[in-house]
């Protein structure tokens, strides 16, 4: 085994981390697990039944376990209002952490952990699984290309009627903190600039089962004048998107659209005249790299290997802060129904 890892919060995200681990053809052997930690002791024993990890040390202690056990890296799979304190206690015993998202419960409280980890010297870095997933990657390279023109805008709606229970239902700002992060880190790797500013409006609509912020409309500006517009709602029933949402891509020459699964239409204008121009489809190219996009078991391997060649990963925490940036942008926006500089 190339590391050997401590794993915190073993609820149901867990279980895809332990799988991914155990299982998936990039991460298979590399990291044994000697410690798995969670508030509740039957939770974490019950994951190293599941798993056969009779050898990890469990506990409810996360800093006696890393004491113990002295891992390389330090898994965090815990609630978002906990992971503060899992990635503080994760550095301070040297460990490279590995973080589920959101990044962090305030942006001051990631920008600490971009401190403290650069102060540890260690790799910090979050999973923003649904940037490495094909479709993803495939409208990255469309939009390099350069077949669509230059990018002027990116429009997204996502409309989920999720019933998790848990934590969810009791979080403020539930859609742009829980799930949005996703979003928005997509948009801003397909877009390939920058985020500047953000107006939102976030609601709780009639009927919502959650208790603050289950829905968002919010426009972003972009560098070089790029709109990335999200419309999205955790509690809208009877039509429901896909989880990465459904896409219109607009540049200079046409328009990509995407559902979000499978389906791609991709077209640019011919010359003509006329008031409206005939489109012609373009090829959307293969991902560049099929390993990039396996979901959690990429993030997690480009993690790994980061931490081998000494380079900083792609989800490092001092590059997905913008990410998080953008969120609470929006949710400030909301609170204050201005239009927000988003700032690192
Ligand atoms: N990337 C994704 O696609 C994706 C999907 C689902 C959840 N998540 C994220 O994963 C994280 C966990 O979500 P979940 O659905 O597993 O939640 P969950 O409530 O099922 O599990 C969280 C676990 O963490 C434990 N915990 C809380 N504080 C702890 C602490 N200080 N030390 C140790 N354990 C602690 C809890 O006891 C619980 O068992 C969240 O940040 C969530 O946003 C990500």
């Amino acid at each position: 085994m190339e590391f050997t890892a401590v794993l915190a919060g073993c609820g149901s995200m867990s279980k895809g981390w332990l799988t991914a681990l155990a299982e998936h053809p990039l991460l298979k052997g590399r990291v044994s697990v000697v410690g798995l930690v969670d508030l509740d002791q039957a939770t974490a024993d019950a994951r190293a039944a599941e798993f056969d990890l009779a050898n990890a040390m469990t506990g409810t202690d996360l800093e006696a376990v890393l004491a113990a056990t002295k891992p390389d890296l330090l898994f965090d799979v815990v609630v978002p209002s906990a992971r503060a304190g899992v990635v503080a206690s994760g550095l301070k015993h040297g460990c490279h952490v590995l973080s589920e998202k959101p990044m962090a419960a305030s942006l001051e409280a990631g920008r600490a952990m971009v401190a403290a980890a650069a102060a540890a010297g260690r790799v910090h870095a979050v999973v923003q699984n649904r940037r490495f997933i094909s479709g993803v990657r495939r409208i990255r390279r469309l939009i390099e290309s350069g077949a669509l023109g230059e990018i002027t805008a990116l429009h997204c709606d996502f409309f989920i009627g999720a019933h998790f229970g848990g934590f969810r239902e009791e979080m403020d700002n539930v859609l742009l903190l829980d799930m949005a992060i996703h979003t928005l880190d997509a948009a801003r790797f397909m877009a390939g600039v920058a985020p500047k500013a953000v107006y939102c409006l976030e609601t709780n609509p009639r009927g919502s089962w959650y208790s603050q912020g289950a829905a968002a409309n919010a426009i972003f500006e972009f560098e070089d004048g790029v709109v990335f517009n999200y419309r999205g709602s955790w509690c809208a029933e009877g039509a429901n998107t896909s989880w990465e949402s459904a896409w219109r891509i607009i540049g200079t020459k046409g328009t990509l659209i995407w559902d979000g699964g499978d389906s791609f239409d991709a077209k640019v204008a011919v010359d003509g005249t006329g008031l409206l121009r005939d489109a012609v489809a373009i090829e959307v190219p293969a991902p560049a790299d099929i390993e990039q996009t396996h979901g959690h078991a990429s993030v997690i391997a480009e993690f790994l290997d980061a931490i081998k060649s000494g380079r900083s990963p792609e989800t490092a925490g001092n590059d997905n802060i913008k990410s998080l940036a953008m969120v609470f942008a929006a949710i400030e926006s909301a609170r204050t129904r201005q239009r927000v500089t988003i700032a690192v």
